[in-house]
């Protein structure tokens, strides 16, 4: 039995990951470290509570004294723990530069005292910037170029891993990956946010015009690829993660109403986002030449993203019914 350290296990991707290596690898025994923040959910987790296989520990990957503690006799570790969402980033990034900068390297640095055999850090395409219209996607080796906050503690986070494989020649590995949609997506973000706003007849704030571009790539179809990239990917290397499922704020809001048999009227143009990056567009090849590809296209992405907030309604009131998220709610919209 192996041991596999995964952080930010009780969060969206996290989540998801922690299930795909529970029914994907029997031999593995997955330490789920997660600080339970507004973002951590313990329902996503559901399925596998009584699994023997999984333990979850709540704490804090920027806690040096527990994640050393954590660390020994450990064989692999992905690390998801982040605060993720740009528009709180511009509130405020002294927890975003905590956690994902902090914390990325506290973890690297015991990871690396207890000889950890792999380590692999879950970067962002966000750390290349913005892209205008008709400019060629980013390979791996494109310049970093992060515009907010998230994505420069993001960037921190992603230039401290490769940096323990330069120094310390420890086995480091880091995916950079397009916007995530499907089950579990907390809904400040921008799909499941529209989603069940729809749902409950309420506007649907896009930014600006809704000519910002972005890719929209399969929670599961990512998960295959950190899986892909963990065990087969060459150490010291990154490896981009997209679907090149495109579509600009406009069109993608279109085909939320009208997989919701929605009216358009239901969208509201607000003020854009401060330094809203234009548009994001990765080349894979290198990942797709490990051999993977993306199974699903936008509208399958879509529809059954939409399937799962139709059909998981408890948990997403659950969410926006909260005082936390009616508090962000109020100074993010309602005052814009
Ligand atoms: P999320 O916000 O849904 O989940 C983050 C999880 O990390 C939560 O469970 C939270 O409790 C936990 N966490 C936060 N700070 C922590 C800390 N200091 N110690 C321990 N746990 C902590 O985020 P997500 O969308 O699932 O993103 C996961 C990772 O993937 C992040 O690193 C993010 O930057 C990266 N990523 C996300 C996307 C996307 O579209 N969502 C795309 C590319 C990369
Ligand atoms: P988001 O889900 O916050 O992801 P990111 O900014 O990391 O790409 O936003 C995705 C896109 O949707 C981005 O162009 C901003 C836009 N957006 C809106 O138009 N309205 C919203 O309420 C939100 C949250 C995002």
């Amino acid at each position: 039995m192996q041991t596999i350290v995964i952080t930010g296990g009780a969060g969206f991707i996290g989540s998801n990951f922690v299930l795909h290596i529970l029914a994907k690898h029997p031999e593995y025994r997955v330490l789920n470290l997660d600080k339970l923040t507004y973002a951590g959910n313990l329902d996503n987790l559901q399925a596998i509570a009584d699994n023997p296989r999984h333990t979850f520990v709540r704490g804090d990957i920027a806690n040096p004294e527990l994640v050393d503690h954590l660390m020994k006799g450990v064989d692999l570790v992905v690390n998801f723990a982040a605060e993720s969402h740009v528009d709180r980033s511009i509130m405020g990034a002294q927890e975003f530069m905590q956690a994902n900068a902090l914390g990325a390297y506290t973890l690297l640095d015991a990871a690396r005292r207890h000889q950890i055999k792999r380590f692999l850090q879950v970067s962002t395409d966000e750390v290349y910037g913005s892209l205008a219209p008709g400019e060629a996607p980013w390979t791996e080796v494109s310049p970093l170029a992060p515009r907010n906050p998230y994505s420069v503690s993001k960037t921190a986070g992603d230039l401290m891993a490769r940096s323990f494989f330069v120094t310390y020649g420890m086995p480091v590995l880091i995916t950079r990956a397009s916007n995530n949609i499907g089950p579990c997506q907390y809904p400040e973000k921008r799909v499941p946010l529209f989603v069940t706003n729809a749902i409950d007849n309420l506007p649907l704030p896009v930014y600006g015009k809704g000519t910002a571009v972005r890719d929209h790539l399969f929670v599961s179809d990512h998960c295959e690829a950190l899986d892909l990239v963990l065990h087969q990917g060459q150490p010291g290397e990154v490896y981009n993660v997209g679907a090149d499922n495109d579509a600009d704020g406009e069109e993608l809001t279109k085909q939320i109403l009208d997989l919701l048999g929605k009216p358009h009227s239901l969208i509201e143009y607000v003020k854009d986002r401060p330094g809203h990056d234009l548009r994001y567009a990765l080349d894979c090849s290198k990942l797709r030449a490990l051999g993977w590809q993306p199974r699903c296209d936008l509208k399958t992405a879509l529809a059954q993203t939409v399937d799962w907030y139709r059909a998981n309604e408890p948990w997403w009131r659950k969410i926006k019914e909260s005082w936390e998220f009616r508090a962000y709610y109020e100074k993010q919209y309602k005052k814009r």
